[in-house]
C-alpha cells in the first residue's frame, strides 16, 4: 500500500489530499500524523492476520509511505490493540481527575521509544495552566482568522466533524461568520486545566519521517489508553503556528521539536465516535494506494 501526498492531475477522486487543512495546518504536519495513525493502524490489522509488514518513508516525493505486506508476522503480537481499532475514540469532553494509572503510563512510554518519539506527560498544575494560556492564545488568534473559520465551517457543514466537536454544535455558520474564539479559548483551557495529564509526542527532527513516526506512535498510544479505559484528545492549535511551537517547547524545556500534544485520561459517559468516510470516498488505485499522485 501507498500513501501518497499529492495531487492526481486528470479525473480526480477526492483523496487523502483533500482532506489536507491548508488554513490550519500549512506546513502539512497534521496531515502526515494523521497518515501515520493510519499506516500504524494497516500494520495492527496486518499483524493480526499474520502478515508482517515494512514501513518505507521517503524523505520527498509525492509518496509519503509505503507499507509493504508479506508472510511471516506475528498474529500474536498487536491481537489486543487490533481489537481496540474500532472501539477508539476522540473524546472532547472534560476528563475525570483521576491520575493515569502508572502500568498505563509505562507501556505509552515503550510504545513511543519504539518509534524514536520522545513523550513529555505533564500532570503539575503550573505548567498545565502555562498551557492553557498557550491554548487559549492561539484559539484566539486561530479563529480571528477569517480564512481558518471558513476552512472549519466547510468540514463542519460536510458533517465530517460528526456532533461530538464543539465547534461542529456551535454550527457551521455561526463559525464561519462569528469570531467565537473566546468561547473556544475558555472551553479549551478549561479541558486543559481539567486533565490528569498533557501528553506532548517530540522527535528530534523535524521532517516529514518523523512526523508519520509520531502518528504511528500517538496510535499506538491512543489503542493502548482505550484498552484501558482511558480516552486521549489531541489538541493541536499552539502547534499549528512555528512561533507557538517554539514557545511550548521552551516551556517544558523539550530538548525535540512538538509534534503532537493530547489530552489522556479518563471520561464518562458513552463513547461517540465521529462518523466515517465510505471505503469508495478514499481513492483506490494499483490496488491498495490510498492517495493521489
Ligand atoms: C494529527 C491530529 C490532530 C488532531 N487535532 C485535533 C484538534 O486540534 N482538536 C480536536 O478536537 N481533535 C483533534 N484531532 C482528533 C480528530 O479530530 C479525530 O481523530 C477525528 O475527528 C476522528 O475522530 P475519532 O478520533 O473519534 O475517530 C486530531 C487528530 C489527529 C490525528
Amino acid at each position: 500500500m501507498v500513501v501518497r501526498g499529492r495531487r492526481r492531475r486528470h479525473g480526480r477522486r477526492p483523496g487523502v489530499e483533500d482532506r489536507w487543512l491548508r488554513e490550519a495546518d500549512p506546513d502539512r504536519r497534521e496531515f502526515h500524523l494523521s497518515l501515520g495513525c493510519a499506516v500504524e493502524t494497516l500494520r495492527i490489522a496486518a499483524g493480526r492476520f499474520g502478515l508482517a509488514c515494512r514501513v518505507v518513508t521517503p524523505p520527498s516525493g509525492p509518496v509519503v509511505a509505503r507499507v509493504e505486506v508479506g508472510p511471516g508476522g506475528n498474529p500474536h503480537r498487536d491481537v489486543a490493540l487490533f481489537d481496540r481499532i474500532t472501539e477508539r475514540y476522540t473524546d472532547h469532553r472534560p476528563f475525570r481527575w483521576t491520575p493515569v494509572p502508572t502500568p498505563v503510563v509505562e507501556r505509552v512510554r515503550d510504545e513511543v521509544a519504539d518509534f524514536d518519539v520522545s513523550l513529555r506527560l505533564v500532570r503539575e498544575e503550573r505548567p498545565k495552566r502555562a498551557i492553557a494560556e498557550l491554548q487559549a492564545a492561539a484559539d484566539r488568534a486561530q479563529m480571528g482568522s477569517e480564512a481558518y473559520r471558513r476552512e472549519l465551517g466547510r468540514w463542519i457543514g460536510n458533517g465530517a466533524l460528526g456532533d461530538s466537536w464543539p465547534f461542529a454544535r456551535v454550527g457551521r455558520a455561526a463559525v464561519t461568520h462569528l469570531n467565537v474564539g473566546g468561547r473556544e479559548a475558555r472551553r479549551n483551557a478549561a479541558l486543559i486545566e481539567s486533565a490528569p495529564a498533557v501528553a506532548v509526542l517530540s522527535t528530534a527532527d523535524d521532517d516529514r519521517g518523523s512526523r508519520v513516526a509520531a502518528g504511528r506512535a500517538f496510535q499506538r498510544v491512543a489503542l493502548v489508553a482505550s484498552a484501558a479505559g482511558l480516552a486521549v484528545h489531541p489538541m493541536s492549535q499552539i502547534l499549528e503556528r512555528p512561533a507557538r511551537r517554539e514557545t511550548l517547547r521552551g516551556l517544558l524545556d523539550l530538548d525535540a521539536r512538538p509534534q503532537h500534544l493530547f489530552r489522556l485520561g479518563f471520561a464518562d459517559g458513552s463513547r461517540r465516535h465521529t462518523p466515517r468516510w465510505p471505503a469508495e470516498a478514499v481513492t483506490v488505485d494499483g490496488g491498495a494506494t490510498a492517495g493521489e499522485e
